[in-house]
């Protein structure tokens, strides 16, 4: 079925890369309408089908992401649901080498669009007061820490901090804030992210119980569940999809 104003519309960030495009994908073969953003002009062109709307967008910039959602709404009816899952990897180096332009360029990012995301999407969803829901794209690396990783990990560490404070503060609107914390997945910034450690990937996944990265797939599809299917009454919570990997 086309995407219409009868669809529930969903907007997700970062929409270009290696899981964006794949929540993109299990959102409409859910029946979704999507507005897909990122900054990545050229990469969100072949995202381009029926049911998907392709909007440049730094999310950082939270003029232009209220003015692209309000838009999209012009077009489909109601934001539903809305997912900040744009983020960088930031530098793998020791905290004593951190520099202010780190912490800056990447926090820009993974936690100053995640804010705007979580703004823009609650005001929209408050003024057609008919609830929603809110995914923010953490990582296992929101709930642990890894040695020569800390811009990420606290970037990440904020994102938890961020969705849980807004989850109390919108519950009782029908509205739930969750942050996804995937753990290792086969994508290129996990690879970078390895090399950037100077990290033999068999000693990763070691770590790992299940034996293994996610795939892409495994995480699309639980972030799919979570903006459309998931009870509302399931709120404030960090969702690990990482093959146990934060049990231990
Ligand atoms: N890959 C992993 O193993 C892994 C694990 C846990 C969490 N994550 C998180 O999942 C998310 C997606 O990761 P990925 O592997 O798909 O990375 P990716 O680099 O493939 O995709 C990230 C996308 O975000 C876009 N982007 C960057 N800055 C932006 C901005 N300011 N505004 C709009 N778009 C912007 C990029 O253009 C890119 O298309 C990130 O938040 C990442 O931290 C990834």
């Amino acid at each position: 079925m086309g995407a219409g104003r009868d669809q529930p519309l969903v907007a997700v960030t970062g929409a270009a890369g290696a899981i964006g495009s794949k929540v993109v994908e299990q959102l409409v073969a859910r029946d979704a309408a999507v507005l897909a953003l990122d900054v990545d002009a050229g990469a969100l062109g072949a995202l381009e089908a029926d049911g998907v709307d392709i909007e440049t967008c730094d999310t950082s910039d939270l003029d232009s992401l209220g003015d692209a959602c309000r838009a999209a709404q012009q077009r489909r009816g109601p934001l539903r649901a809305f997912f900040s899952n744009a983020g960088v990897q930031g530098p793998t180096k020791p905290v004593r080498e951190v520099t202010e332009q780190d912490l800056l360029e990447t926090y820009r990012v993974n936690v100053t669009g995640v804010f705007a995301g979580t703004r823009v999407a609650i005001e929209l969803m408050t003024e057609h007061g008919g609830g929603g829901r809110i995914l923010n794209m953490a990582s296992g690396s929101g709930l642990r820490g890894t040695a020569g990783l800390s811009v990420y990990v606290s970037s990440k560490h904020a994102v938890v901090g961020l969705s849980r404070c807004a989850a109390l503060e919108v519950a009782s609107e029908g509205i739930a804030v969750n942050a996804l914390c995937p753990g290792c997945i086969d994508t290129p910034m996990m690879h970078a992210v390895a090399e950037g450690l100077g990290e033999d990937e068999s000693s990763i996944v070691a770590t790992i119980p299940a034996g293994r990265y996610a795939d892409v797939d495994e995480i699309a599809e639980t972030a799919a569940w979570l903006l459309l299917d998931a009870p509302v009454y399931l709120t404030g919570a960090t969702v690990p999809v990482d093959g146990g990997w934060a049990a231990g």
